[in-house]
């Protein structure tokens, strides 16, 4: 009997994501317009093995849900959940009625709810625990400010969002987890890391979660990176061997640009 060799790479291949960001644009139509170009688009241009999700408004997800429908390649994901269960929270979407309407995933910590809604790193962890009660897949994202990065300072920085938020989390959870590094000196400023810079921190969030949940987690987890990423450097930055897609603000609004980031990532 010939010896059966596993393939390591191909059990450890990790799911290559293009992420779709479209904070607080796009009215209703517009929305709808825009999801009913990229669907199609990408589905007759991308040949290779690639999760697209996008992240509308709330009010458009259960309509991009059903246009995504029964399609495996896409999924659809809210820009963030309460980090309570449901209640008296004037204003809040509850994780488990996110799911409800359709969506699958959503992100969590984001620089501009960090920034703009003060949040921190335990109120990200408890966003976390909804989400995974729910059944939905978080991204959790991560990155220095400028003067942090410019001080040297961002290795603590990222330490401390990723202990801050995840530290408590099971090995189970950990597994439905994808991570984003959005350097926020790089977010909607047309700057953007260079794949080396990328790379340096991408490899240094994979060698944390060998340290805090085992080789298997680290070597599982996508990792994407956010920040000006275009249809001229989505290739190059997804070329690097820690960087497993993108979470796309900007240049996720026009079908045309997207699709090409899409294309650039296998
Ligand atoms: P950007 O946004 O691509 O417009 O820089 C990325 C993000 O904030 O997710």
């Amino acid at each position: 009997m010939g010896k059966i060799i596993i393939d390591k790479e191909i059990l450890m291949k990790r799911t290559r994501i293009v992420a779709g960001n479209w904070k607080m644009n796009k009215d209703f139509e517009a929305g709808l317009a825009l999801a009913s170009e990229i669907i199609p688009m990408i589905e007759s241009e991308v040949q290779h093995d690639l999760l697209t999700i996008l992240f509308p408004p709330f009010i458009h997800i259960h309509a991009l849900a059903s246009l995504s429908a029964g399609k495996k390649q896409f999924a659809i994901g809210a820009q963030d959940c309460s980090a309570f269960e449901s209640g008296a929270y004037t204003g809040e979407v509850a994780a488990a009625m996110i799911k409800s309407a359709g969506a699958d995933y959503v992100l969590i910590g984001h620089s501009e709810r960090r920034q703009l809604h003060s949040e921190t790193n335990a109120f990200c962890y408890e966003k976390l625990k909804r989400a995974f009660e729910a059944g939905l897949k978080p991204i959790y994202c991560v990155g220095e400010l400028k003067e942090q990065r410019i001080a040297g300072a961002f290795e603590d920085v990222i330490i401390d969002q990723l202990s801050g938020a995840l530290q408590k989390l099971t090995t189970r959870e950990m597994e439905r987890l994808v991570l984003a590094y959005e350097p926020v000196w790089a977010i909607g400023t047309g700057l953007t890391a260079s794949p080396e810079q990328a790379q340096e921190v991408h490899a240094f969030i994979r060698q944390w979660l060998a340290t805090q949940f085992g080789p298997d987690i680290s070597n599982r987890t996508s990792i994407l990176y956010g920040g000006s990423v275009n249809a001229v450097n989505a290739k190059e930055l997804f070329g690097m061997p820690d960087i497993d897609g993108g979470l796309v603000g900007g240049a996720s609004l026009k079908s045309r640009d997207f699709t090409e980031i899409a294309k650039a990532n296998h």
